[in-house]
């Protein structure tokens, strides 16, 4: 069985490192959804855009999505509605909903597959639980904020009760995003794979890519969870806190037709999401859940056989072929981080399991902040705001509160010698080897890779993801590669080579 995600069986353009360019009007770091779509629309603004992706565009989590492209948040509209204002959740929706069109503007006349298709909110999949009541008052509660939704008695998957939504959709999300990478290039703008941003500095503002000093006006830092860029360190990590990193699961599998092409998700915690859409080789089902904290789980190929288990109560036929993981950012109130946080330099993160949807509209936020346009949901996505809520409050501090344990617990533990030989084929362990805590994986052909266990971003210790062949961090989710390379953020530098 594959373990890439399913998009990544599309060739991608590729870009260039050099030539670099000296001075351009905004430098863009990271060549995903929110980077690309700001780049794009920011070069339709007249600017001249330089995007740096340290892989290659789509490499990160644009590309192990489960590619759900719905304004239908994870935290309900009623909800938003107590905590913001009914005005305020209307926007949120609607921010989504102009990002879809934006998407389907981009993407008409090429073979990204875009389609629109209905979405359903759905009591959960299983169990006896019966969501009726409230899936009812949501409908009627959307249908008054001026959605079209409708309650169903009988939804599809399961025949349970269920909300349907108009117009979502469902597209190719790295064909879309070759489609976007590809009207970027030209007139003084340019991609540049395989090209890290070492550094932003301040007065004048400006990146380090490669060695190389690149001046501009603005930057946009779109790297799933923001680096640092020259925010003092401390409001940097203090932003870093607020974003809590989950690691969901998901599997694509050919199916009958019996369900229809739409997308799903269900009303478990931590819940199921389904989307189903028509390729060359059949009707393919992509079935989601088991998510945990990066980093917080011993046996994540369990949570793929849970996973699979599951789909296959749902689908007894399903004939599984790929399985992959990804990362979503969740925060403390529910809603993104979109907007400055320090003169010139914008963030975008916390996207909470909407990526594509959030990040075109982090794009088009993105634009309308350095074009001096003042966009409605930017003072709700404020990444300097504060915790709004005693809710949010709580929240906080319950995604927070497992971090010294992590950091103490984890010294406490091993203090004797361990020898290497424990360490199988294929597997990894963190091990005290001359009172130090080395992160050690050995390879199918048995070589031996160590490296410091100690994160590189606040010290916490790393542990090995047997699913996805990793190290991952419990306190923020940096992941790194076997031999420490960074794979994800916040950590910017590699996990440290021992001899
Ligand atoms: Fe923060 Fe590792 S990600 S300490």
């Amino acid at each position: 069985m594959s373990d890439q995600s399913l998009w990544r069986l599309l060739e991608t353009p590729r870009f260039g490192a050099t030539p670099l360019p000296t001075q351009v009007d905004v430098v863009v770091i990271g060549g995903g959804i929110t980077g690309l779509t700001a780049a794009l629309l920011l070069k339709r603004q007249g600017k001249r855009v330089a995007v740096f992706e340290r892989e290659r565009i789509g490499s990160g989590e644009t590309g192990n999505t489960s590619a759900h492209l719905t304004y239908v948040t994870d935290r309900s509209l009623r909800d938003m509605a107590k905590k913001f204002g009914e005005n305020a959740a209307r926007q949120v929706w609607n921010g989504g909903a102009d990002a879809i069109d934006l998407i389907e503007t981009h993407a008409a006349g090429s073979s990204c597959g875009f389609h629109r298709v209905p979405g359903f909110q759905c009591a959960p999949f299983f169990g006896g639980r019966d969501d009726a009541p409230s899936l009812q008052e949501d409908a009627a509660f959307a249908v008054r904020l001026g959605f079209e939704a409708r309650f169903v008695e009988q939804g599809p998957v399961t025949g349970k009760p269920a909300i349907a939504f108009a117009d979502q959709a469902i597209i190719q999300p790295l064909a879309y995003l070759a489609v976007l990478a590809i009207a970027i290039e030209g007139s003084g703008s340019s991609i540049h794979e395989m090209c890290e941003v070492g550094s932003v500095m301040q007065d004048p503002l400006a990146v380090v890519v490669n060695g190389e000093t690149i001046a501009c006006d603005d930057v946009v830092i779109a790297t799933h969870v923001p680096m640092t860029g020259s925010t003092n360190l401390l409001s940097a990590t203090l932003l870093q806190t607020k974003l809590y990193p989950y690691s969901p699961y998901v599997v694509d599998a050919l199916i009958d037709e019996s369900i229809a092409p739409g997308l799903y998700s269900d009303g478990s915690d931590p819940y199921y999401f389904l989307r189903v859409h028509d390729d060359r080789d059949g009707r393919h089902a992509i079935f989601g859940g088991e998510d945990h904290k990066t980093g917080q789980e011993s046996d994540t190929r369990a949570r793929f056989a849970r996973l699979e288990e599951a789909l296959l109560a749902l689908m007894p036929k399903a004939r599984i072929q790929r399985r992959w993981s990804g990362q979503v950012i969740e925060t403390d109130d529910g809603l993104p981080f979109v907007g400055p946080t320090d003169e010139h330099q914008y963030v975008a993160t916390g996207y909470s399991g909407n990526g594509l949807t959030f990040g075109t509209l982090a794009g088009i936020m993105i634009r309308d902040a350095i074009t001096g346009v003042e966009h409605p949901l930017a003072k709700l996505f404020d990444p300097n705001r504060k915790a709004s809520s005693l809710d949010a409050l709580a929240t906080f501090a319950a995604e927070n509160v497992d971090l010294p344990l992590h950091f103490v617990a984890d010294r406490l533990r091993g203090v004797a010698d361990d020898d290497v030989e424990c360490v199988a084929r294929g597997e990894g362990k963190v091990l005290t080897i001359d009172g130090k805590r080395v992160a050690c994986h050995r390879t199918s052909t048995g070589r031996l890779y160590k490296v410091s266990a100690v994160c590189t971003h606040l010290g916490c210790l790393v542990r090995w993801n047997n699913a996805e062949s990793t190290w991952d961090c419990p306190c923020h989710g940096s992941r790194f590669t076997p031999e420490g390379l960074v794979l994800g953020g916040p950590a910017e530098a590699p996990l440290s080579p021992i001899e």
